[in-house]
């Protein structure tokens, strides 16, 4: 379960988020919609962790994970995220980047772990590339399967389809929702086109200058 509560983050004079309040049952998913600026992705930070709130609460499974003065850190969260940008470390391989999550797993399982997530994202061959010899579907698929190695419950995708051509993103979204179902993950998905979001989750939410102005089942 993720929610949050009358969650509130400015950042000077801009009121980057204002009072926003709502709930994702466990293994159900909720889109964010809303135009460029409208706090979609502090929101998605502050979930995180990598951001505080001047007010409100983020709760986990029931249990507060950031409130004004006091915060869980972003790796004890059992969140993976997925950024607008892959945000793949450059002098990492494939297969390096995709390890850095399973850091404390014994190495046999570790390996184990990361064939299967070669195999499941369509990364099998390249595991030893750098980041620069991918294509931009392959660096998505990367981070993808950066975000799903530690078995994260609540997953976060800030746009993941942003500069994908339209069968690209055809291919990823199925991946994604394919992905996050296997693992019964949480997931908050936030996009601007509405079409998307309506595929990925029964319920939608629109910001708007950093309020909630509505929550829709399409
Ligand atoms: N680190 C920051 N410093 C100052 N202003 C910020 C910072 N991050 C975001 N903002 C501002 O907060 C508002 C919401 O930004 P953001 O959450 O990135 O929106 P979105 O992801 O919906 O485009 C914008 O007005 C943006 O300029
Ligand atoms: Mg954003």
């Amino acid at each position: 379960m993720i929610a949050v509560a009358s969650l509130s983050r400015r950042y000077d004079h801009v009121r980057a988020l204002e009072d926003v309040s709502f709930e994702i049952a466990s293994g159900a998913a909720l889109a964010v919609v809303g135009p460029s600026g409208s706090g979609k992705t502090t929101l998605l930070r502050l979930i995180a962790g990598l951001e505080q709130p001047d007010a409100g609460e983020v709760l986990l499974d029931g249990c507060v994970v950031s409130r004004p003065g006091w915060s869980l850190a972003p790796h004890r969260r059992g969140v993976g995220l997925v950024f607008q940008t892959p945000a793949l470390w450059p002098h990492m391989t494939v297969a390096q980047n995709i390890l850095f999550g399973l850091r404390g797993l014994p190495s046999a399982e570790a390996r184990a772990r990361l064939e299967a997530l070669l195999v499941r994202t369509g990364l099998k061959g390249l595991e030893r590339r750098y980041p620069h010899q991918l294509s931009g579907g392959q660096a998505r698929r990367v981070a993808l399967a950066r975000a799903l190695a530690p078995r994260p419950r609540f997953l976060l995708l800030d746009e993941p389809l942003t500069n994908l051509d339209a069968r690209l993103r055809d291919d990823m979204l199925e991946l994604i929702l394919a992905a996050a179902q296997e693992a019964a993950a949480t997931l908050l998905y936030v996009t601007h086109r509405m079409e998307e979001a309506a595929r990925v989750a029964s319920r939608v939410l629109t910001l708007e200058a950093g309020r909630v102005v509505g929550i829709e089942e399409p």
